[in-house]
């Protein structure tokens, strides 16, 4: 017996990227209901179609609610969940006083678990679907984070944090067995259900040229991974990095001589970038990973959405919990808004709504299976209620479009505007 259900509201599907060509709201379809088959979408269109189309299915009426694919969290790091929001601190200092101390407990894996479970209820609370994280040091970590989502039937990325230098003592690995534990993590999760690894050097300052070389070979073994890693975050970072690797053009380079550059890789933040980086980066295909709040709590620089948009970039939407302020893609698209605004470049409800979906999907390379409301897509749904609050239902009042009533929600919205989150087909 298949499991069949019609959801009806206001469905929201891309029909190619708000970025492209053309007005953006013009990039999106409204349909009346969506209809689901055994956690697929079976199609979208009106009640009446799809009806025809699934006339066993269970009705579900979301009245006037938006009905969109779950949002997509490219860039995050489970094990700070219990130190976001950690006072005054820039990117070194704040490594070391608040993320370093607490990722040294997750070589518990109690501890492990019940963060792991936590942060899956605080991101799915605030419709978050699908994630790409960062783990600790610890196997036990990826053990726990990937435990967790299969048992809630969630598709996440995530992998094992990897560090042999300029880390505290108990939060170091080596090359060899940061390869060997991750080649075993591989083994274990990756392809498994929803799950996918992802290749995790944390960033080229704390690991040596043989641990980068490492993780290249492992990259270069395991070619259907992703690789993620950060990139030109913060101007002192940088600079930290030409004195580690004197022999290297730029940041990217640290990465692109172990093997470390590739289409299925992820930079988190590449805000302060050259323009040989740019280049590569377009060249090879590889995703952009825009942190918006963590940039400007952790006061890092504003990210070039516009003019890297214009020149091709594949680029995603990022909470990066906990150096990010906030679990929502809510608060995160707001604050994307807010980048753009003080480069002068607003971003279009549709953009910020793409970019929460369907472009952290495809810098995931899931663009087929989830970011979007279309046939044959995986059926991680959001459920948005525009008039969540009196102040957001005041001011959609008087919206005169879809739009306007979304980009209130948007930037004045939090989990109170998560009316339902469904997961491969099914309620949370
Ligand atoms: N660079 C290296 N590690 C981290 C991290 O945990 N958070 C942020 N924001 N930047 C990093
Ligand atoms: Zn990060």
């Amino acid at each position: 017996m298949s499991t069949e259900i019609i959801l009806k509201g206001k469905v929201l599907s891309f029909l190619r990227s708000p970025f492209d060509e053309g007005a953006p709201q013009d990039a999106v379809q409204v349909s009346e209901a969506v209809a689901i088959r055994d956690g697929v979408i079976a199609g979208t269109g009106s009640l009446q179609d799809m009806q025809t189309l699934l006339p066993m299915a269970q009705l579900v009426d979301h009245g006037d609610k938006l009905i969109m694919a779950g949002f997509v969290d490219a860039h995050v790091h489970y094990p700070q969940t219990a130190i976001i929001a950690s006072w005054g601190k820039r990117l070194i200092d704040w490594l070391n006083a608040y993320t370093f101390p607490e990722e040294m407990r997750f070589g518990d894996r109690a501890y492990a678990d019940q963060v792991a479970n936590r942060y899956l209820d605080l991101t799915a609370a605030n419709g978050t679907t699908t994630v790409c994280s960062f783990c600790t040091i610890h196997p036990e970590s990826v053990d726990a984070l990937f435990s967790a989502a299969q048992a809630r039937g969630q598709r996440i990325v995530a992998g094992k944090t990897c560090m042999d230098r300029n880390a505290p003592d108990g939060l170091r690995d080596t090359p060899q067995t940061a390869y060997d534990d991750s080649e075993a993590l591989i083994a274990r999760w990756h392809g498994v259900d929803r799950l996918d690894y992802a290749i995790t050097p944390r960033f080229s300052p704390t690991s040596t040229p043989d641990q980068l070389e490492a993780m290249g070979a492992l990259w270069a073994k395991n070619p259907d991974c992703l690789m993620q890693t950060h990139l030109s975050e913060q101007v002192d970072e940088i600079e930290w990095v030409k004195s580690l690797f004197p022999q290297a053009r730029d940041y990217l380079d640290t990465y692109e001589e172990f093997g470390l550059l590739g289409a299925r890789g992820l930079y988190g933040h590449a805000i302060h970038l050259e323009e040989r980086e740019r280049h590569r980066l377009r060249e090879y295909g590889a995703a952009l990973v825009h942190c918006p709040t963590s940039n400007t709590f952790i006061g890092s620089g504003l990210f070039d959405m516009n003019g890297l948009m214009a020149e091709g970039q594949r680029i995603g939407l990022a909470t990066d919990t906990g150096g990010g302020s906030s679990f929502s893609m809510l608060r995160t698209m707001a604050a994307a808004y807010e980048v753009g605004q003080l480069r002068g470049t607003p971003l279009h409800a549709s953009q910020l709504l793409w970019l929460a979906t369907q472009g952290s999907a495809a810098a995931l390379r899931l663009e087929d299976k989830i970011g979007n409301v279309a046939t044959g897509m995986e059926a991680d749904l959001v459920v948005l209620d525009l008039e969540s609050t009196p102040a957001i239902s005041q001011r959609t009042a008087q919206a005169n479009d879809l739009w306007e009533a979304v980009f209130a929600t948007i930037m004045m919205g939090d989990d109170r505007a998560v009316a339902e989150v469904w997961i491969g087909g099914k309620p949370v």
